[in-house]
């Protein structure tokens, strides 16, 4: 598996999947700036003690000028506010539009530091280097960079696709298991909408073993679906597998869930729903649902289908009567598959009962 990845967007850009990247990280990105050019790094208060002190050696020692903006870890920092706060310190620091920022975390990171280089001087450069398994696997590929605001999640952002993507699975040592865990999910739908030897490992439990392929294995993933359609008009809407019923749990829990245990049951219902419709082979959400638990995400959902469905009128994704469901024909072969909402919820209604007769005539 060749673990630098070329994305060919309108400006390719590289993303290398390495053990010990982060240790070469200098030499990495020296190629891609003038010397003396000023670097700030982006990160957050867990991940900058960690490896914040070997980025800032590396880009030193090959002739960059570094500074730095340590913001709070956590989702609830990924605001505007927190964004006019790098503002203010590249404008400290004197950055033009020659010098670049190097975003050192997770995905709110990724997403925060890009969103400001996408903006600031109207644009300048930025490296990310993802430290979790969300950011490795999806998060820092793509160029979608974004901000909350109270109304929703990543309601303001840009397409600004990086100028180089450095992930290193090592740093996946010091990552917290929840958020190990909660990474998985995005990985389990990259096998199930892209990759059937993805998934094949996944099932067999030998995803693990390799840390860096199965992590070059998404960004494949996340590459194909990127070169196809970039701005996300079209065919990269299947990425949102197991999404649109996913978000509406996240929203119904108060985003006490998190996102990749919501998505998790999200696929469930998705394939669910997709075997109702014939779309999806009977005998597929039982697979998945095993992968999910195997991964030690849920798979059972808290809510009624009806209330779910309803919840999605919300999504700003799916307004209208119509769902545009992703659903699996096969492991590996996604199909965008529009459905009447009331139609949903009746067919579902209709299986629980026909199920709840069978088993009721079985113990008869
Ligand atoms: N741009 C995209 O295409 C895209 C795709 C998916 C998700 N996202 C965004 O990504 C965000 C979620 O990403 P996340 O789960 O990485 O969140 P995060 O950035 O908050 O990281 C999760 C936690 O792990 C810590 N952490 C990260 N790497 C670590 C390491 N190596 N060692 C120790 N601690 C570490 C962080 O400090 C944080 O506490 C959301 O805001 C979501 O909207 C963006």
């Amino acid at each position: 598996m060749d673990m630098i990845l070329t994305i060919n967007t309108d400006r390719p850009y590289d993303v290398i999947v390495e053990n010990g990247a982060l240790g070469r990280i200098g030499e990495s990105v020296k190629p891609l700036f003038k010397a003396g050019s000023r670097a700030m790094i982006v990160s957050d208060t867990n991940v900058f003690p960690i490896y914040g002190e070997t980025v800032t050696a590396q880009l030193k020692a090959v002739g960059f000028e570094v500074f730095s903006h340590v913001f709070p870890a956590g989702e609830a920092q990924k605001t505007l506010a927190s964004v006019a706060q790098i503002y203010a310190s590249l404008a400290k620091a004197n950055f033009t539009r020659s010098d670049f920022v190097v975003t050192l975390g997770g995905g709110v990171a990724g997403d925060m530091g890009g969103f400001a280089a996408a903006t600031f001087l109207r644009g300048i450069e930025f490296v990310q280097v993802p430290t979790s398994l969300l950011a490795q696997v999806d998060a820092s590929v793509g160029g979608k960079t974004a901000v909350d605001l109270p109304d929703g999640k990543n309601l303001v952002g840009a397409f600004h696709q990086p100028r180089l993507v450095v992930a290193d699975p090592k740093t996946l040592d010091t990552l917290p298991d929840d958020f190990f865990v909660d990474g998985m999910g995005e990985v389990i739908k990259h096998g199930c909408i892209l990759d059937p030897v993805l998934f094949d490992a996944l099932e067999r439990g030998t995803a693990l073993d390799r840390l860096e392929v199965m992590i070059a294995r998404n960004v494949a993933c996340k590459k194909m679906m990127v070169e196809e359609d970039t701005r996300d008009k079209g065919r990269r809407m299947i990425l949102n597998f197991g999404h649109t019923f996913g978000h509406a749990i996240e929203k119904m829990t108060d985003f006490t869930l998190s996102h990749g245990r919501a998505v998790s049951i999200g696929m469930v219902l998705a394939a669910e729903v997709g075997e109702g419709l014939r779309v999806t082979p009977a005998g597929l959400a039982d697979r998945i649902r095993e992968v999910i638990a195997d991964y030690g995400l849920p798979t059972k959902c808290p809510f009624d289908f009806a209330d779910i469905v309803e919840a999605t009128a919300l999504d700003k994704k799916s307004f209208g009567k119509t769902l545009n469901l992703i659903l699996l024909e096969d492991i590996g072969k996604a199909v965008i598959h529009p459905a009447d909402r009331s139609y949903l919820v009746l067919r579902h209604k209709l299986a629980a009962e026909k199920s709840r007769r069978s088993a009721e005539e079985n113990h008869g």
